[in-house]
């Protein structure tokens, strides 16, 4: 059996719309849409992780809110993604890491980026939560 790896992503969101990230690498994800995110490293709880992953490639301040129900499985055997709605404390986004672009979508623009095929569940329930207000 494979080692289980948690994979969190961020669902960050600000007046209304959500933080959307172009991968720059590897290069069969490259110019594909994401959830910032990553792997949790050894000891961290999934929201510790995603704090440090948001720094991390977007050197922001950000708190996780709540648990978008599911779990995804990636690509590799044993991975997962896993994904929380965040709002930003503090610092503006930018990619300096793992992405070479970032955009804000309102609600009905959510099919402008050609997500990742694993987030798009999460980006569906985001969305529906962003209608919501
Ligand atoms: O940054 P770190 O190396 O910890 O992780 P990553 O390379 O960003 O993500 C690990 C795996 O999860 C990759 O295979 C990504 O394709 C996948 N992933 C995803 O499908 N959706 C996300 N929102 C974030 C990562």
């Amino acid at each position: 059996m494979s080692e289980r790896v948690v994979v969190v992503a961020g669902a960050l969101c600000r007046a209304g719309r959500l933080l959307a990230a172009r991968r720059s690498a590897p290069a069969q994800l490259a110019g594909r849409w994401e959830l910032p995110g990553g792997k949790l490293e050894p000891g961290e709880s999934p929201e510790q992780a995603l704090v440090r992953e948001l720094y991390e490639e977007l050197g922001v301040r950000a708190e996780p809110l709540r648990r978008i129900e599911g779990e995804w499985p990636l690509g590799r055997p044993g991975y997962v993604l896993q994904v929380w709605t965040a709002r930003l404390i503090s610092g503006e986004p930018r990619p300096l890491e793992d992405h070479d672009a970032l955009r804000w979508l309102a609600p009905d623009e959510m099919d402008a980026v050609d997500w990742l095929d694993h987030d798009r569940p999460a980006v569906a329930e985001a969305a529906r939560l962003l209608r919501q207000g």
